[in-house]
């Protein structure tokens, strides 16, 4: 399964990044108004911590500007830059014409199967169904994760990567992994409570402090 961050805070990136196992990144509007920076100069600098897929996202409402926003970021950032957009009927036109300009794409705002299969009909790199915004409303979003999965299994000819989105907790990175998500995008503090158990720590300082009787007798 492939790791990605969804943040676009750069300290937290290269704290992340450093641990050697992150795949990429994911940002949105949100994010980058979180950061206080530039949205160009942020992605780029990213996307020099990270050479996985970078997410940029459009902020266009209609194709033509999508395309059009899609086609400057690709042209004005790296080249691990890929675009977001949003899963609507004129993001899913602007899907199909970027990925035939061999343009990865990430469809997000994915709340239904549906959605998520129309989007892989567009030719989608990634979709990004949002878990914890549906569990916000009182559903299951991990429901959404086994739809899409099941659903897909039908499908042979889907290449598009699930990218589990909106994730809260540790145990929906875990359900994820079970159910065959291709890909989860979670902030820094997840990957902080994955890594985190007390017995590792206690288990480490028994071991530490033993070492420390070892060389005091000269045996290390
Ligand atoms: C995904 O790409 C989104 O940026 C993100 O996961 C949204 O999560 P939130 O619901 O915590 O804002």
């Amino acid at each position: 399964m492939e790791f990605f961050l969804d943040t676009a805070d750069v300290d937290e990136i290269r704290e992340i990044a450093a641990w050697g196992i992150l795949d990429g990144v994911t940002t949105n509007p949100s994010l980058i108004k979180k950061s206080g920076r530039d949205f160009k100069k942020v992605v780029a600098e990213i996307a020099s911590i990270c050479d996985g897929p970078i997410s940029a996202e459009v902020t266009a409402m209609d194709t033509a500007g999508m395309i059009e926003q899609g086609l400057a970021l690709k042209a004005e950032l790296p080249d691990n830059v890929i675009i977001k957009i949003p899963c609507t009927p004129e993001g899913l036109a602007a899907t199909k014409v970027l990925t035939e300009a061999g343009i990865d794409t990430n469809v997000t705002l994915i709340f239904s199967a549906a959605q998520a299969l129309m989007a892989a009909k567009a030719g989608a790199t990634y979709v990004s169904p949002f878990i914890g915004r549906i569990d916000d409303t009182g559903h299951d979003g991990m429901t959404l994760i086994a739809e899409i999965m099941d659903t897909w299994s039908n499908y042979h000819w889907i290449t598009t990567k699930v990218l589990a989105a909106s994730i809260r907790h540790p145990t929906h990175v875990l359900q994820c992994i079970q159910l065959g998500a291709h890909t989860a995008t979670m902030p820094a503090k997840i990957f902080r409570q994955l890594m985190k158990h007390p017995l590792t720590d206690r288990g480490l300082e028994g071991f530490m402090k033993d070492w420390a009787e070892v060389e005091k007798a000269g045996n290390a």
